[in-house]
């Protein structure tokens, strides 16, 4: 009998064993090699301490700039800022495009101050920008890379891909797929009244994209919008007590007033850190796989993503449309990330 309840036990423990190795296993099977584009800007600084302070899972090959809540100069300056908070110097950061493929440059100063950080006081950082541009960054990266190996987070207009991909096509061998923060459909714009901002910024980029075939998911206002801000979710992350706790807190303060106020809402979106969050856990998040197409001709439609929700076009279904998400889960996840930088 002795013997028998010895021999339950060891097969217990492996049992248990086996099922922590296989957890370790599926958790470093999944991780990603990335490359984040940005337009830093508020919602844009909190998607990069998310994804900084997410090594297991994420492994930010570079961070590349364009010009979109504010100019070049200081989308840079501020990817640079959110490296060093992160504490992630190593990253690289190229600077991309100042300005949009054809349509005159718009930028979002009122929303994200002339800074293009609200709420923070900002410095020179110390470590300088990467030498090169994003543009050839890309071509040279996705052009060299493994089949299908890197994925791209788009968290502003999409113009440094789009140049990218018209003077170098074949890159598209090197990308697993695209994750946009960008469009709207049964949310409404918040640039127009059916145009998102990123889009309304560079619709012309963001159709080079759509056409070249890449595997792409877009996380449009139809989610960020579900998952706001409220005083007990920033007083969490500002009860984290850290120095990342209090920059996102202040940052997010100040960066969803505007919202808060034009749309009547309780809260406010963090559109970019969206993107992280569905990577990092997209069990959060739900949608599916639709026609899409954008809007690119001069009028009242300018930017518009026109999302075929209902297939009534019967049209190639091009993107995963990411419609509803836990907003509870996206900031306890968030809080439980910025727990680990300083
Ligand atoms: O519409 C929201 C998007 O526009 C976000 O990426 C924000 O940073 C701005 O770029
Ligand atoms: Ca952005």
């Amino acid at each position: 009998m002795q013997i028998c309840r010895h021999f339950v036990s060891q097969l217990i423990r492996s049992v248990a064993l086996l099922a922590i190795f296989s957890t370790v296993a599926v958790q470093a099977a999944e991780k990603r090699d990335l490359i984040i584009d940005t337009d830093p800007g508020a919602d844009d600084v909190v998607a990069l301490l998310l994804a900084l302070a997410s090594p297991q899972e994420l492994n930010v090959m570079a961070i590349t700039t364009v010009a979109g809540n504010v100019r070049i100069d200081k989308t840079s300056r501020n990817a640079r800022l959110a490296r060093e908070w992160a504490g992630r110097e190593e990253v690289p950061v190229y600077a991309g495009a100042g300005k949009p493929l054809v349509r005159t440059p718009i930028y979002a100063e009122n929303i994200h101050g002339k800074e293009g950080l609200p709420g923070v006081q900002v410095h020179e950082p110390k470590n300088p920008l990467a030498k090169g541009n994003a543009v050839q960054y890309l071509i040279d990266t996705l052009g060299r890379a493994a089949p299908h190996s890197i994925t791209i987070a788009m968290l502003g207009p999409q113009t440094n891909l789009a140049l990218a991909l018209i003077q170098a096509p074949e890159i598209t061998q090197g990308i697993k797929e695209v994750v946009v923060m960008g469009g709207a459909h049964f949310n409404g714009g918040n640039i127009t009244p059916v145009a998102e901002f990123n889009l309304y910024a560079d619709p012309d980029a963001a159709k080079v994209v759509l056409a070249s075939g890449v595997k792409l998911t877009y996380v449009p206002l139809d989610v960020t919008h579900k998952i706001l801000t409220s005083d007990q979710r920033i007083k969490q992350i500002e009860g984290l007590n850290n120095e990342a706790g209090k920059l996102v807190s202040s940052i997010l303060n100040e960066y969803v007033k505007a919202d808060m106020v034009h749309y009547g809402l309780p809260g406010g979106p963090v559109h970019d850190a969206s993107v992280i969050a569905w990577l990092l856990k997209p069990e959060l998040f739900s949608g599916k796989l639709i026609n899409v197409v954008v809007d690119n001709r001069e009028g009242p439609g300018f930017g518009q993503t026109i999302a075929d929700w209902y297939d009534t076009m019967s049209q190639p279904k091009n993107v995963f449309w990411v419609e509803n998400g836990d907003a509870q889960g996206f900031f306890n996840l968030l809080t439980e990330r910025l727990a680990r930088l300083k």
